[in-house]
C-alpha cells in the first residue's frame, strides 16, 4: 500500500522533484497525490504537471482573512486523504485549522540546523553569524515558527568564501536527500513522538 504524500511549494520545486524521482521506485512506498501552492507560476507546478499530478493554489490576497486562507487550504489539502503533508519549500505558516487536520503528520524541511536559524533567512542568518558548518532540519510542523520535534538533520561545511546563494545550493543538495530519505522511512517504517523526541518504528 502506497502512502499518499500531499507536497506544498512556492518556488523552484527541486526538493518535491526529489520527492517525485523518489516515488518513481515503487519500493519508496509513497506517491505524490498533488500539490499545492500559495502562488501562481511556481516552476514545482510544471514539474506536477509533467508527472500527472493534480495542483491547487490559495493566495493568501484573494482571501478576506487569515483564517479563510487556512481553512481552504486545509480543505484542498484533505480532498486528496494525504497521509503525510510536506511543506518544501512552501513560504507560508499555516494556521489552526490546518494543524488540527494534519498537525503530527505535517512535515517541514528548513534550510538551517534548527534551533539556530529559524524562519524566512536562515542561510543568510548562519552566514552572517559566521558558523562553520551549516544544514538541514526536517520537523514535524507544530504552531511555532520552525519550532517542532526535529526528525532529521544534514550538517554541510561552510567554506570562506560562501555567499547566501553558494551555501543554499550546497544545502539543498543534502537537503533534498535527507527529506526523500526522511519520508521514506516515515510512510515505511512509521514514526512516533515522545516530547520533543521523533522516533522511526510504529
Ligand atoms: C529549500 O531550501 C527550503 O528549505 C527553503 O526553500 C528552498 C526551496 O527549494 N525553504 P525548492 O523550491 O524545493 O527548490
Amino acid at each position: 500500500m502506497q502512502s499518499r504524500l500531499v507536497v506544498l511549494v512556492s518556488g523552484a520545486g527541486t526538493n518535491l522533484q526529489a520527492l517525485l524521482d523518489a516515488c518513481g521506485d515503487e519500493s519508496y512506498g509513497a506517491r505524490v497525490v498533488a500539490v499545492g501552492a500559495d502562488r501562481d507560476g511556481c516552476v514545482a507546478f510544471d514539474r506536477a504537471r509533467g508527472g500527472g499530478i493534480p495542483t491547487f493554489t490559495h493566495r493568501i490576497k484573494d482571501f478576506s482573512e487569515r483564517t479563510h486562507w487556512d481553512r481552504a487550504l486545509t480543505e484542498s489539502c484533505r480532498a486528496f486523504q494525504p497521509d503525510l503533508v510536506i511543506s518544501a519549500g512552501f513560504m507560508k505558516l499555516v494556521g489552526p485549522a490546518f494543524l488540527a487536520a494534519f498537525g503530527g503528520r505535517f512535515i517541514n524541511s528548513h534550510p538551517a540546523l534548527l534551533p539556530s536559524f529559524p524562519g524566512m533567512h536562515g542561510v543568510r542568518d548562519a552566514l552572517q553569524y559566521g558558523v562553520k558548518v551549516a544544514g538541514c532540519t526536517i520537523f514535524l510542523v507544530d504552531a511555532g515558527v520552525d519550532e517542532g520535534p526535529v526528525i532529521a538533520q544534514q550538517c554541510v561545511p561552510v567554506r570562506d568564501d560562501d555567499d547566501e546563494a553558494s551555501l543554499h545550493e550546497r544545502i539543498k543538495v543534502a537537503e533534498r536527500a535527507l527529506l526523500t530519505a526522511t519520508v521514506g522511512r516515515m510512510v515505511r517504517e512509521g514514526w512516533s513522538v515522545h516530547g520533543r523526541k521523533v522516533r522511526f518504528g510504529r
